[in-house]
């Protein structure tokens, strides 16, 4: 007897009982911070679900040395080289994540995932093997799917960075996060953001792919939990 079959003789699936505790929802933002963190279409519409939303912050140039703010990304450089003129080897970049323009000070070997969990606090993107053989430090890059752990950060100015937290407006799913939902294409939650931006690159340049397109697409990732078959269904299912 499986366990789900064992909890249910008990009065209630497991399933059921991980949802109405809300640990479905809490499941998926370990994986994935704003994969569901706004999901409106509550499970049990008898439990109340605590939302969290994701707000999108202006663009905001800031000192990193003595944390002046300045209203443009010149006026930051422009002080920077009058004040700090000894810190000429503090590698500086503008990053364009989800929209927004994050000037930084990173180190040479910072990696794009390292800066966006912590120094952006976007923890939605996981890093797993550190070394690209998972997938789940996946982030789209001018919109190809891309492992954030093997990129330096220093190396992506002036690309379009597009992360998990960048598809939902923080109240209502996007459609290839829907569709994750609807097909129970998680479990723990840990691998399930690098799937959806894999998924999501397929889509944008195949609308309609194939069951084999899909498994090529998101075949550098892993997951633990074994849900493959139910994120194939996921993507092929189309946004
Ligand atoms: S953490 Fe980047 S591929 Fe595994
Ligand atoms: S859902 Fe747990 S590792 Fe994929």
């Amino acid at each position: 007897m499986t366990d789900d079959e064992k909890t249910r003789k008990q009065g209630i699936s497991r399933r059921e009982f991980l949802k109405d505790a809300g640990l479905v929802v809490g499941g998926a933002t370990i994986g994935s911070a704003a994969f569901l963190s706004s999901c409106k279409t509550a499970v049990n519409p008898d439990k109340t679900v605590t939302l969290s939303t994701v707000t999108t912050p202006a663009n905001r140039f800031i000192d990193p040395i003595d944390g002046t703010e300045w209203p443009t990304l010149g006026d930051l450089q422009a002080h920077f080289a009058e004040t700090h003129p000894y810190a000429g080897d503090i590698n500086l970049v503008t990053l364009d994540i989800n929209g927004v323009d994050y000037t930084l000070q990173v180190e040479a070997t910072d990696t794009l995932a390292n800066v966006l969990r912590d120094k952006l606090g976007l923890f939605g993107t996981k890093v797993a093997c550190d070394m690209g053989q998972c997938g789940t430090c996946t982030v789209l890059m001018d919109d190809i799917a891309t492992f954030s752990c093997l990129n330096l950060a220093i190396e992506c100015g002036g690309k379009k960075i597009t992360t998990i937290e960048g598809l939902s407006d923080g109240t209502i799913l996007s459609p290839i996060q829907q569709k994750f939902y609807d097909n129970d294409a998680f479990q723990c939650g840990y691998c399930t953001g690098g799937f959806i931006m894999a998924g999501l690159s397929l889509l944008k340049v195949n609308p309609k792919p194939s069951a084999d397109e899909v498994r090529l697409a998101i075949s550098g990732h892993m997951c633990i939990c074994g849900n493959y078959k139910k994120v194939v269904d996921a993507i092929t299912g189309g946004v």
